[in-house]
Parts: C-alpha cells; sequence; structure tokens
C-alpha cells in the first residue's frame, strides 16, 4: 500500500492534523487538495504549539514532501505569512514544498464579497470564516478566477483582474490595481520556486512506491454536495475530492482513515441534532479548548452522532476510524451517543438530506456510563477504564468500521495505536 487519505467526517475540526502527524513519518509525500486557508489544522509537539492554515501538517517531518494540489485555493500574501512564520521557527522546508500552477487565488476581493454575502443573509448566514473561500471557488466554476500560473504572466494576469472585477460588478481603480499586482509580484517572487504540476509530480511518485498521505481539510459533513447544504464549505471534502482536488485516479487511494471527535462539534450555523446547550456542552467545550484555531469562535458542542458518522464513513469508503479526543469525555456524567432519528413516530433509516429535516429530527440515545479516571497517559487499550473501552467499541459497533488509533490528549505520543497491538 503507498497512499493513504485521512479525512475529519463530521463537521471539521476532529483533530486530523494531529493523526496526520502521528503517521506522517512513515510518508514521503503529504497532500492537502481541496480548502484553503479556512483551515486551521494545530499540532502539538516537543512543547510547541503550531497551527496550519494552507501548508500541509507533514511539514514538521524534514523528509516529508509537502503538496498544495489544485483543488487547494490559495490566499497568496497569507501563504507566505504562514511560510515566513514557519522559516522563523526554524522549519526550512524550501526544497520540498509544491503549489500546483491551477491551484485558484483567493483575494481580498473575495473576502469582501464573502464578508457582505454574510451580512446580506442576516440570520440565515452561514457562519463562514471570512476567508474569501466560497466567493474563491464560485469563480473557479464561473471560469473567471485568477489561478497560481496566472501570476508568472504579468500582462495575461492585469487582463484577468480587470475581468474578474467587472464579472462583479465593480470598477477597480488604476491606483488600486497597481497595488494589488505589486503585491501580487512581490507574493509570486518569493513563491514561484515551489510551482509545478503537482498531479504528474503524484503519480509519479505513486508508481515509485513513495508512500503518499492524503490530507483533509474541514469535515464530510461539510462537503459542498454531500453535506449538510448550504451550511457547508465550498469544495469536496470527501475522499472522491481527492481525485479531482490531486489530479489522481481512484485506484491511486489505498486505504481510507476517518478521523472522528469522541465527541460532536461545529462552527458556524446549521442543524446539529445532538448539540448540547446546556452545562454538560460548557463542560466538554471547556475541557476540549473547543475555540476555532481559525476564527477563534466558540464551537458548538454534542454528543458522539453515530447516525451522522456511519452515513460519512459510507460516503468516505472508509477502512478505518481514528477516534480523537477521548480524554475530554474523563468526568463527563450523562454520556450518550445517538443511535438513531425520529420525525414524529417514524425512525429515519438514512441521514436526511434537507437541512429542514435534519433540523427537526429528534435523536435516539443510547445511555453509557462515563468514567472519572484522566486517560491522557494511557498508551494502550487494556490500561483505559472499562467504561472508556465500552464507549469505543460502540463507536465501532455502529459506524461499523474498525478503530485502528485512539488519541488522549493533543501530544503526538499521546494515542493508543490497535495496529501495533496486534
Ligand atoms: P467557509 O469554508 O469559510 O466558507 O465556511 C463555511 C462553513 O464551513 C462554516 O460553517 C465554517 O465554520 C465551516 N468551516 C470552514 N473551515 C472549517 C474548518 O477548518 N473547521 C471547521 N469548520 C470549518
Amino acid at each position: 500500500m503507498s497512499s493513504l487519505a485521512v479525512l475529519g467526517c463530521m463537521w471539521g475540526d476532529e483533530a486530523k492534523a494531529k493523526i496526520v502527524d502521528y503517521l506522517g513519518d512513515r510518508a514521503d509525500y503529504v497532500v492537502r487538495f481541496q480548502g484553503g486557508s479556512n483551515a486551521g489544522h494545530t499540532i502539538h509537539h516537543a512543547g510547541q504549539k503550531y497551527v496550519f492554515h494552507s501548508v500541509p501538517s507533514g511539514i514538521l517531518y524534514p523528509a516529508s514532501k509537502c503538496v498544495i494540489a489544485s483543488g487547494v485555493v490559495i490566499d497568496p500574501f497569507a501563504l507566505v505569512d504562514e511560510i515566513e512564520a514557519l522559516a522563523g521557527l526554524g522549519i526550512d522546508f524550501t526544497d520540498r514544498f509544491y503549489i500546483d500552477s491551477r491551484a485558484g487565488l483567493v483575494l481580498p476581493l473575495h473576502q469582501e464579497l464573502d464578508n457582505r454575502s454574510e451580512k446580506l443573509l442576516g440570520d440565515s448566514k452561514i457562519g463562514t470564516t471570512k476567508r474569501g473561500i466560497g466567493p474563491a471557488y464560485a469563480d473557479i466554476a464561473s471560469r473567471v478566477a485568477i489561478r497560481f500560473g496566472d501570476l508568472a504572466y504579468p500582462d495575461w494576469l492585469k487582463e484577468r483582474v480587470v475581468a474578474l472585477y467587472l464579472h462583479h460588478h465593480q470598477n477597480v481603480v488604476k491606483s488600486e490595481l497597481e497595488e494589488l499586482l505589486d503585491r501580487l509580484s512581490k507574493a509570486y517572487d518569493k513563491l514561484k520556486s515551489f510551482v509545478c504540476a503537482t498531479d504528474e509530480l503524484l503519480r509519479a511518485a505513486y508508481m515509485e512506491d513513495q508512500y503518499i498521505l492524503f490530507e483533509g481539510a474541514q469535515g464530510t459533513l461539510l462537503d459542498l454536495s454531500y453535506g449538510t447544504y448550504p451550511y457547508v464549505t465550498s469544495s469536496n471534502t470527501i475522499s472522491g475530492g481527492i481525485c479531482t482536488g490531486a489530479g489522481i485516479p481512484p485506484r491511486m487511494i489505498d486505504k481510507c482513515l476517518g478521523v472522528y471527535k469522541a465527541y460532536s462539534t461545529r462552527v458556524g450555523e446549521g442543524p446539529f441534532p445532538t448539540e448540547l446547550l446546556n452545562e454538560i456542552g460548557d463542560k466538554i467545550r471547556i475541557r476540549g479548548n473547543e475555540f476555532g484555531s481559525t476564527t477563534g469562535r466558540p464551537r458548538r458542542v454534542g454528543y458522539f452522532d453515530a447516525v451522522a458518522a456511519a452515513y460519512t464513513a459510507n460516503l468516505n469508503g472508509l477502512d478505518a476510524i481514528a477516534v480523537t479526543l477521548l480524554d475530554v469525555l474523563s468526568g463527563v456524567e450523562d454520556l450518550k451517543i445517538c443511535t438513531g432519528y425520529w420525525i414524529g413516530d417514524r425512525r429515519l433509516e438514512s441521514f436526511p438530506a434537507h437541512p429542514l429535516d435534519l433540523a427537526q429530527v429528534k435523536p435516539e440515545y443510547l445511555d453509557m456510563p462515563g468514567w472519572e479516571a484522566e486517560i491522557s497517559d494511557c498508551r494502550s487499550l487494556g490500561k483505559l477504564p472499562k467504561a472508556a473501552r465500552e464507549y469505543l467499541e460502540v463507536i465501532q459497533d455502529l459506524v461499523q468500521r474498525p478503530i485502528e488509533l485512539v488519541s488522549v490528549g493533543k501530544d503526538r505520543n499521546q494515542t493508543i495505536n490497535l495496529l501495533a497491538k496486534k
């Protein structure tokens, strides 16, 4: 096997970066294939906290090559800042970083449009990260986007930028246009050595038996097509998105590992059947430090939802799962897992596609015994309290996928690897 996809399987923030980092030592390539700087991937290692927005989480391993593939939208200014911040921390990756020339750009205009659209929507807003992600992807679909490769052709770039503003019924003043082009040119000078056709690079690497790790951003329930539309992000976050986002055929994805939190969280608006609007939710939020790493917003918190989890496992064709933040549930009384959805006297057979249906489902719960002990030092399943083991078994049975990894703390080594035990 030479490729693995690590995918967030709920509404994002499942601690995928921790899992990518844990598995990253064996990866020759770590690849971002969708999303943009809306993602906030946090890694704690050797007493240092790193937050990545566009740079793949494999960057901490000096031998890993990191790829931003064509399905990602790139804010060139934010990317330069991120690279410079990493260089400031002594992480040098100038000879192992690749950006696809076909990736779309996120420009200040997109951030303005994102902000404006959220304002206009008022109470119906999506609750975006306001990073301009939706408008940038919309422009790609409308064929008016500026792509990374355009930065190499100044005259063409100027024409495309003017056309982009016209498309949005905006006149760009000459001085503003010159300033934007100048900033883009300076950013490009710092990034141009990374630009290449990353699809070719990855296909060739796969043929040479190099190990490729595809790193999902956001989560399956935020997928543009199969998530809780319209409260979703604007890219395809599911395993199918890897093919279009990285330019590789389906057969090049050898294994899909889905990442689930031991409970649920969501930022932004939209239905959330197991949401806890009470002190249990508050306790989990505080214990789990559930505040967005990109926006700082408090995350909404709820019980583990096995109906949604089974849906996303099937959508992604998961081979196995990782359960993260199990340690946060120590000392939480009244633990429950959602096992079914009801609308009136009808038990639903599947996850509803319509937001109005999802908003009115009543969760059916299985009461679970809680546990008091702190578990961050446990390194094997046998060391966990019996109730924590039972909790994992129920998840495994309901999602119908084997659990391979359990995360019990922020640090790389605070991980129980069930494969290592076998
Ligand atoms: P956008 O991606 O900024 O357009 O936001 C659309 C929805 O996706 C909002 O509900 C955001 O809160 C959510 N979202 C975007 N990126 C992330 C992420 O990395 N983690 C969790 N939620 C996200």
